[in-house]
């Protein structure tokens, strides 16, 4: 398994383009915009906020890693996950998704998965109450709650209100039909989903089948090699891109297999 590192943060904290597809409506130009906050950007240690520098780099190697396998796979679609909470699942995620739209001929939508624990939104500063789950509750349409963080060519798409049957409806076929539908349309966009862990909760093991390939992330010091054999095992007939080794304190070794 392909392993990439990302480095532990110490110094902080302490276009116009439209489609209707089936009735899921994507329409970019009423995207709503954000205006970001550096200073918070930065305490929340999302690279935007960041001057370039190793911090920079890391995310900027594993999005060119992620992209080599995916692109030679024709793969458009990742989830990331972990295999326990404050791993660095959801920092991971936007700051990919960040690295992907920097490349000037992509696109990234960052879609906020873990309704257990909703993070994208609250990390770019963006208030919402609304998401992925009133599209799935309540059909709202995803164009409207598409919201661009700031950042040229990245659309965040939160996770909206607590679902109670979240694993139920990830699997549902009207998510699949707009995991499909999302995918199929843009060639140039990649799609990074940020899941809860996979050994807490069935919903990422429910829905990675749907999507093309999986991140797992690990930190450095805390994950423990059984939980990691665990959920390799529980990932064994799922695409795995590779693992993310975050939060290393190595600072000399930018990345190995
Ligand atoms: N590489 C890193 N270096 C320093 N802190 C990090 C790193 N990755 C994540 N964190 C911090 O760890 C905490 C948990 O990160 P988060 O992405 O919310 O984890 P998860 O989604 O796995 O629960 C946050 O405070 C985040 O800023
Ligand atoms: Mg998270």
């Amino acid at each position: 398994m392909n392993t990439i590192q990302t480095l532990a943060d110490k110094t902080s904290q302490a276009g116009a383009d439209e489609s209707n597809l089936d009735g899921i409506n994507i329409a970019y130009s009423q995207t709503r915009v954000h205006t970001p906050n550096s200073q918070l950007l930065k305490e929340n240690r999302i690279i935007s906020g960041f001057t370039p520098g190793p911090w920079l780099e890391a995310y900027r190697m594993l999005r060119t890693r992620c992209l080599q396998s995916m692109d030679a796979m024709e793969w458009k679609t990742l989830a990331i996950t972990s295999t326990s909470g404050k791993t660095g699942n959801s920092l991971t995620a936007a700051n990919l998704a960040i690295s992907i739209a920097m490349e000037l001929d992509r696109t990234a939508l960052l879609v906020d998965a873990n309704f257990l624990n909703p993070a994208i939104a609250k990390l770019f500063g963006i208030q919402t109450d609304t998401g992925l789950s009133d599209y799935l509750l309540h059909d709202k349409e995803i164009s409207s709650m598409l919201i661009n963080p700031g950042i040229d060519r990245l659309v965040v798409l939160p996770a909206g209100k607590p679902l109670f049957n979240s694993t139920e409806m990830l699997r549902s076929p009207k998510m699949v039909r707009l995991v499909n539908e999302l995918k199929s349309r843009y060639p140039s966009r990649a799609i990074i989903f940020d899941m809860p862990p996979i050994l807490s909760h069935d919903d990422t093991l429910g829905f990675s089948p749907y999507v093309d390939c999986v991140l797992l992330v690990v930190e450095e010091g805390r994950t423990k090699s059984d939980e990691l054999k665990h959920a390799a095992s529980l990932l064994k007939d799922i695409n795995v891109l590779g693992t993310v080794f975050n939060k290393s304190t190595d600072h000399t070794i930018p990345f190995h297999d």
